[in-house]
């Protein structure tokens, strides 16, 4: 048996595989992708050549410590591969993140990479998304009125059961890098992500949720890490 993080360690060695020199690479925020810079940074100390753009303040700070050369995101359009962990994948790739509050800034990467890959411990792929409370990134402003409208989109794409609460840090609502609250919302099951990410980014105090729908035409690969060695799931 090995442990859960053994497994993300194992699942970021398997992604590092994809990596090609001179690659410009999106990095992820969290532990499992915290794995994946540091093994990166290996590799770059050895005199391997990419360079990076992290997902958050946490991810840059990790890179600049082991080394991972970093552009500005503002010098670029489009990645090659961006890796991140994900906090649940259902069998088709569609993802639930932001666990570690850096869902908008990993959405605008992920979107603008050419290839996903998602690393994460085995226990991370579900039948149904949601068992993960939803993360929802939400202005600051007027957080009574968007928590309602919320919670009524979430009942109309056939939510049940729902619990929403502000993400709270050392006794204080969290401030994410964007200067935003999370709002966590146990959902249980989410019948259709696609429909429902697109609906919550419709109400005017939803900056961006934590739904990545597996939109065909985008790459997406998702490693898992496991007792019998790393999986790789691509369809
Ligand atoms: C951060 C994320 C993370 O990728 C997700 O929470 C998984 O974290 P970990 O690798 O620590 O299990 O979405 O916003």
């Amino acid at each position: 048996m090995i442990s859960a993080d053994e497994q993300k360690a194992q699942a970021a060695s398997e992604a590092l595989k994809f990596v090609q020199e001179g690659m410009l690479l999106g990095l992820g925020t969290g532990s499992t992708a915290a794995h994946f810079v540091r093994q990166l940074g290996a590799k770059v100390a050895q005199g391997f050549k990419i360079a990076g753009v992290p997902t958050s303040i946490a991810t840059e700070e990790l890179a600049k410590e082991v080394g991972v050369p970093l552009l500005n995101i503002d010098e670029i359009t489009t990645l090659d591969l961006v890796i991140d962990g994900a906090d649940e994948s259902d069998n088709k790739l569609n993802l639930i993140k932001g666990g570690g509050a850096a869902l908008l800034r990993e959405k605008v990467i992920a979107q603008a990479s050419k290839h996903m890959i998602v690393i994460a411990d085995e226990s991370k792929l579900v039948s149904k998304l949601g068992k993960f409370p939803l993360p929802i990134e939400i202005i600051q402003f007027a957080t009574t009125i968007t928590i309602n409208q919320i919670k009524l989109v979430l009942e109309q794409c056939g939510v049940k059961g729902l619990v929403m609460a502000i993400r709270q840090k050392d006794g204080k609502s969290l401030i994410t890098d964007n200067g935003n609250y999370i709002l966590d919302c146990q959902c249980l099951e989410i019948p259709d992500p696609e429909t429902l990410c697109i609906e919550l980014n419709k109400i005017p105090g939803v900056v961006e949720n934590g739904i990545f729908p597996n939109f065909k035409g985008a790459k997406r690969t998702l490693i898992l890490g496991s007792p019998n060695g790393a999986r790789v799931i691509e369809i």
